[in-house]
């Protein structure tokens, strides 16, 4: 028995014929990644195979199988970014955060990952908080940037 937010996306897509790619992209948007019990419904749903279900979703850079933070912290290291010390910005980031690139922090609040040119090269080096883009950030900034970050979230929920 699908989960019930799992059911009402799938049941949208009841009776219509395709929707894998279209589906995907609607529970990633509930439940933030796509979970492994969810492809196996979604598989059942489509009358395809487990394994189809899961090429499609590992093939896309966008999908994630497991569960991301609140936040998604983006450190360009591109060229124009690299000559300019991004190593170090996600050095900092990384060692602020307490994870590797790729990783996830315990407590899910962050997730930290290196991206190739963002296309701002003249705001060199570059990192990014979910929507908001910080330019020319030094390892310094990094630090205030997601401490002040941090701080927003407490208030939020305070
Ligand atoms: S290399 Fe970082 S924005 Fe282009």
């Amino acid at each position: 028995m699908p989960e019930p937010r799992l059911k009402k996306i799938l049941s949208v897509f009841e009776g219509k014929k395709g929707g894998l790619i279209s589906i995907l992209q609607r529970v990633q948007e509930e439940f933030g990644y796509l979970p492994e019990d969810a492809l196996a419904e979604i598989a059942d749903f489509l009358r395809l195979s487990a394994s189809e279900v899961f090429s499609v979703a590992t093939f896309y850079a966008h999908f994630y199988l497991t569960r991301r933070g609140d936040h998604l912290v983006r450190v360009c290291q591109g060229t124009a970014c690299h000559v300019r010390g991004a190593r170090d910005i996600l050095e900092t980031a990384q060692h602020r955060l307490g994870i590797k690139t790729g990783q996830t922090t315990e407590d899910y609040k962050y997730s930290l990952e290196r991206v190739a040119c963002l296309g701002s090269c003249a705001l060199a080096p570059i990192m990014v908080v979910d929507d908001t883009v910080y330019p020319q950030v030094t390892a310094r900034k990094v630090v205030e940037i997601l401490t002040n970050n941090e701080d927003g979230a407490k208030k939020k929920e305070g």
